[in-house]
């Protein structure tokens, strides 16, 4: 029997429009509906019984915590009903991992959701969002992607959204997970899976959006030669009630950097330390070290990831040790 999948849409590269054929780099994005999505590909009926609707249509950079909360509750209301057996999200590839890693931690249902988006724009000769559609429905109403958290699927690959980040600006093998790798593929109509991400999410999670109506500021400080604190202290000027610190290396920073996070983690706001680079650990050792025991090792989580864990950590609890604890089971 066919399964009930919902596609919830909100706009990207999937859903724009360029001017001519070959034309892939200057195009709006966000154009087509979600009805014109389904209706280019008649052979979805064949895999599901498909039903869309329009949550959002925005270029992705222009994402917000208001349509995050509102994807998420909407997917908990959806996935709670046994008409519904899986949902796929079409969305612009720029901030994907963002929205991915956040339903990850807050969808709290087994069943399947796939986030999915085109490198091209839909206009392209060779456009690469139909096939990518298909195979993220195709994905979402397998057995196999049941209990397997929030997975993002482009060019053929399955993907964990904690893991999975944007590599290329252009190329439409841009979703890895760098050296960790894909869970898997999708090939003639078959998901095959090899791996997964061991960390909890969706029901093993402690976050409930429900009554959430926003997310804490939370702000990125990026690590460079000569950087120093005044970002830091404009955005705790801004509100901010956390930070996170994309160091050099192992999370590390200038000791002009060191000095005035510590003097803002003094202060009772969280300061969790990730990296600018691509993949590897930030250590608990080495941050104990440089942060004298007040900062948090933000694990393998990049910063924009780091970023989406520690707003949700905060609206639970201000205390480091407990969202240590967390920066160690997400
Ligand atoms: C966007 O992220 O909305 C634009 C770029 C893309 O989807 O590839």
């Amino acid at each position: 029997m066919k399964k009930n999948i919902v596609v919830l849409a909100t706009g990207g590269t999937i859903a724009g429009k360029a001017d001519t054929p070959n034309e892939t780099g200057m195009y709006q994005a966000a154009v087509l509906t979600v009805e014109e999505l389904l209706d280019a590909i008649p052979r979805l009926k064949e895999l599901a019984n498909i039903t869309g609707e329009q949550i959002a249509q925005i270029d992705s950079a222009n994402m917000s915590q208001t349509i995050w909360l509102t994807l998420a509750k909407r997917i908990n209301t959806l996935l709670a009903s046994p008409q519904v057996d899986g949902i796929v999200v079409t969305h612009g590839t720029d901030t994907m991992e963002e929205t991915a890693y956040f339903l990850n931690l807050t969808v709290k249902s087994a069943k399947p959701v796939v986030l999915v988006g085109a490198m091209r724009p839909a206009t392209a000769m060779s456009p690469d969002g139909p096939m990518n559609l298909y195979n993220a429905v195709l994905l979402a109403q397998s057995q196999e992607a049941t209990g397997k958290g929030v997975l993002v699927s482009l060019n053929d690959t399955i993907n964990s959204s904690r893991e999975v980040t944007k590599t290329n600006t252009a190329l439409q093998d841009s979703f890895k997970a760098p050296e960790l790798g894909y869970l898997g593929y999708i090939q003639s109509g078959r998901p095959y899976f090899y791996r997964l991400s061991t960390r909890k999410h969706t029901v093993k999670t402690e976050f409930d959006v429900t009554d959430l109506t926003a997310l804490p500021r939370v702000d990125i400080i990026y690590g460079h030669v000569d950087s120093d604190g005044v970002l830091p202290a404009a955005a705790v000027a801004a509100g901010a009630q956390g930070l996170v610190y994309a160091g050099v290396g192992n999370g590390g920073m200038s000791q002009t950097m060191r000095d005035a996070l510590l003097a803002i983690a003094d202060s009772g706001i969280a300061v969790v330390c990730s990296t600018r680079v691509s993949s590897g650990v930030v250590t608990l050792s080495a941050v104990a070290g440089y942060g004298c025991g007040k900062f948090i090792a933000a694990d393998t989580l990049n910063p924009q990831k780091a970023r989406i864990l520690l707003c949700l950590a905060l609206t639970k609890t201000h205390n480091q040790a407990e969202i240590q604890r967390m920066f160690g089971e997400y």
